[in-house]
């Protein structure tokens, strides 16, 4: 999950994604990191913190780091969360860009749209929400493509029990 400072979209969709995994009791890896280096060695923003919280998702000992070319062989699928994301990884990896394993995040939902996840870096809560709930679904979408409708609705993943608003 990659987006610029790996501090509030990509943390979001590595919890996000890693609760799914653990309720599927699916043995994936997932990570996160940004493109941009003015965040490394930060925990998530504390809003990005706060809206994962109140879905019961932890994300409070994450750290910050940035995208390294090698991810690109790591890992057998990346996910952007923007256009610009997608052209920095691209432009990072180098001789190792793998165009089959990289997609923007919400193209799992809207195939073939290449919508961005909005950036909630300078707005307000709410954002963070907007954006949790956008994740949430892809990340929804990415389990159910892959081991079915039927085992997701068994595993009842796509609850997110909110603790308090
Ligand atoms: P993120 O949000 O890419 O979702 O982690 C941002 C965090 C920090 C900055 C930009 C976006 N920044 O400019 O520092």
């Amino acid at each position: 999950m990659v987006c610029l400072g790996n501090i509030c979209r990509s943390p979001l969709a590595e919890g996000i994604l890693k609760n799914k995994i653990e309720k599927a009791c699916l043995d994936w890896e997932v990570d996160s990191a940004g493109t941009g280096d003015y965040h490394i060695g930060q925990h998530p923003h504390y809003l990005a913190q706060k809206t994962a919280k109140m879905y019961a998702i932890d994300i409070s000992c994450q750290k910050a780091r940035q995208f390294q070319k090698e991810d690109m062989l790591r890992f057998d699928r990346i996910y952007v969360m923007d256009n610009e994301n997608y052209e920095d990884v691209k432009r990072m990896s180098k001789e190792l860009w793998n165009k089959e394993k990289v997609d923007l995040l919400l193209n799992e939902l809207f195939p073939g749209e290449n919508s961005d996840v909005p950036d909630p870096w300078f707005g307000t809560e709410k954002g963070f929400h907007e954006v949790f709930a956008m994740i949430d679904k892809a990340c929804e979408r990415i389990i159910a493509s892959r081991v079915g409708e039927a085992f997701i609705s068994s595993k009842n993943i796509s609850v997110n029990f909110k603790k308090s608003l």
